[in-house]
């Protein structure tokens, strides 16, 4: 049994470092048109959105490390998919305000930024009087 138990662990520390040779993409392609919302607003989308909803990712070292990076890469790439913050100002203004409403109701509930992102940066948690900025900002009659 302490055989076959070292024997696993020895294959699981091989596997953990081959896996660490498959590439993962971590991009940040070019900014094109990054939202134009009040500093306030502004300031905690980059602090609690940006890594995911934005082409300004920061990728701090365990963003490389398998397993890990793989989740990362797919919440970036998803992320952006639904909200990118750096295409925000090409959007008409029909549907920033179908966003907006968007972004209100995933904050309010909750759901954004993503546990597995707070869990990492907690700074990223939204108190009741952030989320009453975003509120206002995005259930208001301003155009931006
Ligand atoms: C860790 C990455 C991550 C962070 C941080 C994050 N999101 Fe997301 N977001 C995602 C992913 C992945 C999806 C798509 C899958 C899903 O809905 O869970 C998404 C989807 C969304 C959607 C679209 C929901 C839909 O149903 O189409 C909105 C709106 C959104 N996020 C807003 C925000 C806002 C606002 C913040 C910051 C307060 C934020 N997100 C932070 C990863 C993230």
């Amino acid at each position: 049994m302490r055989r076959f138990l070292k024997y696993f662990f020895v294959l699981l520390i091989l596997a953990f470092i081959g896996i660490q040779f498959i590439e993962i993409e971590k991009t940040n392609p070019p900014i094109i048109a990054d939202i134009n919302a009040p500093a306030e607003v502004k300031n905690l989308f980059k602090a609690a959105c940006y890594d995911c909803h934005s082409n300004e990712t920061k990728w701090p070292w365990y963003t490389s490390v398998a397993p890990l990076s793989w989740i990362i890469e797919k919440d970036v790439r998803e992320g952006r998919g639904h909200l990118n913050f750096s295409e925000w100002e090409l959007m008409k203004s029909d549907k920033k305000a179908e966003y907006k409403k968007e972004i209100w109701e995933e904050v309010n509930e909750g759901k954004m930024p993503l546990a597995i992102y707070t869990y990492i940066h907690p700074n990223a948690k939204l108190d009741i009087t952030q989320k009453n900025i975003i509120r206002q900002w995005a259930l208001g009659n301003k155009s931006n």
